[in-house]
Formats: structure tokens, sequence, C-alpha cells
């Protein structure tokens, strides 16, 4: 595997790769690999000639406060990971060769950017759909693969993609849990044992609402009510319970085939987030 740091070599790289026929994957990182990261590589790995994987800290997708600085960042654990699941470039670009003093353009995908994730985190889809316009002119992936834990961002990414014409394919990847159900972030380092243990609740309710879904109750107000119990008793803080349509990210009146449920709370001082959706009801 080689290491790029610069947006020109990571550009000349691509062309040259695209030159001799070869397809190229992309599996977009903020580094701190877990299992989630090594198994979308690896499923990356597999639909293209060569893997590329970009391990960038994004800076403008942080609002001020939040945990930019303290984000955990192992880069030589990092690299021999992508390595030994089949990338063939490591591309880990310094935020001033991103965004240079005069940097001044935003993309915004607006519409399914304000709820959910976007209420408490204004500006951050802006951040994420600005940096990934940047990797995919860097990159000229066939195809770019992102986890469905983070569902909103996967629909924002989809709706950039279309809008702007690009011809990548992009692919979700189910989410990757822990033995226990908790779904795995690079941000679950942030939590202690008792913070851990409440986290569990997230995976719990999900599955608390599959069961009553599949018992027939299909009202968004009921099983809100119901989640929100589970999550407080635990002593997590709720931020959204919302059932939404998983394309259009609008609230539906009902469950039905195709609804998403999205969930987002603090375990402490850590903000969380977890997802499923219903298919095949009867
Ligand atoms: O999901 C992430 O890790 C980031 O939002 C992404 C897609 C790498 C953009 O910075």
């Amino acid at each position: 595997m080689e290491t790029i740091t610069q947006p020109a070599e990571m550009s000349a790289w691509s062309e040259q790769t695209r030159r001799t026929g070869q397809s190229i994957a992309l599996v977009p990182t903020m580094g701190f690999f877990h299992e989630g990261h090594l198994s979308l590589m690896r499923f990356a790995a597999a639909r293209a000639d060569r893997l590329v994987v970009s391990l960038f800290v994004n800076p403008i997708q942080f609002a001020p406060g939040e945990d930019l600085e303290r984000y955990p960042r192992a880069r030589e654990r990092d690299a021999a990971l992508a390595a030994a699941n089949g990338a063939d470039i490591l591309f880990c670009p310094e935020p001033a060769a991103m965004y240079p003093r005069d940097f001044r353009t935003t993309v915004t995908v607006a519409g399914i950017s304000e709820g959910l994730c976007g209420r408490s985190r204004p500006g951050h889809f802006a951040g994420v759909a600005t940096v990934l316009a940047k990797l995919f002119n860097l990159v000229q992936p066939d195809r770019a693969i992102f986890g469905e834990k983070d569902f909103q961002q996967l629909a924002v990414i989809r709706t950039l993609v279309r809008d702007l014409n690009w011809n990548i394919e992009i692919l979700g990847h189910p989410i990757v849990r822990e033995p226990d159900g908790l779904a795995m972030s690079s941000r679950n380092v942030y939590l202690n044992k008792d913070e851990r243990q409440a986290a569990l609740a997230l995976p719990l309710s999900l599955e608390h609402a599959r069961h009553r879904v599949g018992q027939g109750e299909r009202r968004p107000e009921v099983l809100r009510g119901e989640i929100n119990a589970i999550l407080a008793a635990a002593g997590l803080r709720p931020e959204y319970i919302e059932f939404v349509d998983e394309l259009s990210l609008q609230p539906v009146a009902l469950v039905g085939e195709g609804t998403v449920l999205a969930l987002a709370a603090r375990s402490g001082a850590t903000r969380l987030i977890d997802n499923c959706r219903f298919k095949q009801l009867d």
C-alpha cells in the first residue's frame, strides 16, 4: 500500500490508473478504524481493481465546540489495518492542503440536511458534502462505499451525486455491531463503562420497535413514546426519535415498508446514533 498526502499526487495516481482501464473504489473515512471501517474496505476491495481509502478528519464538518481536536487518531495503526484489508492507496492530506486560506466554496444539499442530525449540527452535512465533492474529484472513483449507520449522510451523498451528475455508484454497507448490539463507532471510545452499558438501550429500543411493528403497531407517536421511555430508563438523553421515509427523510404518518427509524441520544457527553429500516410489513 502506498500513502499519498498531496491532492495533486492523488489526482495524478487516479488519472494514471483510469488510463490503464482499472476501476477504482473509494472508502472515505476519518480514521481510527474499527471493524465497521474494515468491512467497508473488504466490501469495496472486492468490487474494484484498486481501492483508495481516504483518512481525513474533515474540520469543516465539525461545529465550534464539537470534538474536532479530541477526535481519536491512530495514523500508524490505521495504515497497517488499511493495508491488511485491501487498500492500495491511503490518502491522508493535511487540512491546509484540502482547505488553503482562500478556499471559498461550500456544497449544500438543501432539504435533507436540516432535519434529524442537521437540527443539532447545522452546517455538518454541508461540510460532509463539500469534502466529498473534493474527494470525488481527486480520486475519480467508479464507486464509493459508506456505512448505513450514518443513514442521513448516505441520503445526502446519494442526492449530491445525482444532482451533480457524478458517474459514481454509491453503495451502503449494513451497520456493523459489537457482539452485544452496540453499533460500532469511532466515538464509542469516549464512553466510560456505565455510559457504554447505557448505550445498549439504543439497539434494544430498535429491537423493541421491530417487535412492536411486527405485532401491528404502526403509529409513530405511540412507538416514539415507548422508545423514549426505554432510552430515558437507561439514563440516555434522546435528541431525536424519528420515523422517516428512507429517500425523502420526511416523517411518515404510519410505519410502512421503507420507513427508517432513526435515533440520536447522548450517553454522558457522547452523542450516539443508530437506525433500522422496516421491510416487508403485512
Ligand atoms: O462518515 C465519515 O466518517 C465522514 O463523514 C466522511 C464521509 C468520511 C466525510 O468526512
